[in-house]
C-alpha cells in the first residue's frame, strides 16, 4: 500500500536518494532537512509500506497567497502508477488550507511527461525562461494554475 506523509527526521533521508536518482541539481540531505521546520514549506513522501521505501516525494513553498511547487519526483519503476497526480492533489488540498489561491511552478522545456502532467492537472502554460536551467543548459517552462481555474 502507498502511503502519503509529510517529510520528516524518518524518511528524509529517502527523499534525498530519490532527489539524486531524478535531478542533476536535487535538494541536498541538508537542504531537506532545513525545511522539515519551514513553516511556510510543505514536503511530501509517498511509502511504499511493503518495503518502506520512499518512492515518490513533492514539496511547495508558500510565500502569502501563492505557492511554488518543486522536486515532483518518482521512482522510475512506480511511474505512470498515478503518485504524482495524488500528491500533487494532495498539496493542492493542504496549499488551500492554508490560503493558496495560485500555483506555480517551472519545468525543463523538454521534460515532455512532467509537462503532460501538469497540464493534465490544469496548470497553464504561460511562457519559457531561457536558459534558467544549468547541468544541462535549458530554458524552463512556467506554469500557473490560478485560482479560478482550480
Ligand atoms: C514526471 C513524473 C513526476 C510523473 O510521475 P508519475 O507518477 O509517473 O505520473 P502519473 O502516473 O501521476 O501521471 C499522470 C499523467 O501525467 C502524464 N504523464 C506522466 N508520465 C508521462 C510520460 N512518461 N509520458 C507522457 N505522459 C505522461 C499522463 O497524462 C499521465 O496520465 P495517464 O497515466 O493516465 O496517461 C515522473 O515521470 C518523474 O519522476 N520524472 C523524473 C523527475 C521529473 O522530471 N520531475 C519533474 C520535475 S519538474
Amino acid at each position: 500500500m502507498f502511503v502519503t506523509e509529510k517529510m520528516n527526521e524518518t524518511n528524509v533521508e529517502g527523499i534525498a536518494e530519490l532527489e539524486k536518482e531524478n535531478f542533476s541539481d536535487g535538494w541536498s540531505l541538508k537542504s531537506l532537512k532545513e525545511e522539515i521546520n519551514n513553516p511556510d514549506a510543505l514536503y511530501l513522501a509517498v511509502r511504499n509500506d511493503e518495503n518502506n521505501m520512499v518512492v515518490a516525494a513533492a514539496g511547495m513553498i508558500i510565500s502569502i497567497d501563492t505557492a511554488d511547487i518543486m522536486n515532483v519526483s518518482v521512482k522510475e519503476e512506480y511511474r505512470r502508477k498515478g503518485l504524482a497526480s495524488k500528491l500533487l492533489d494532495a498539496l493542492f488540498e493542504e496549499g488551500k488550507k492554508r490560503g493558496v489561491k495560485d500555483f506555480t511552478l517551472e519545468v525543463r522545456e523538454n521534460n515532455h511527461a512532467a509537462r503532460k502532467l501538469y497540464e493534465k492537472k490544469g496548470f497553464v502554460f504561460e511562457g519559457i525562461r531561457p536558459n534558467f536551467y544549468s547541468n544541462p543548459a535549458e530554458g524552463a517552462a512556467i506554469y500557473w494554475l490560478r485560482e479560478k481555474e482550480v
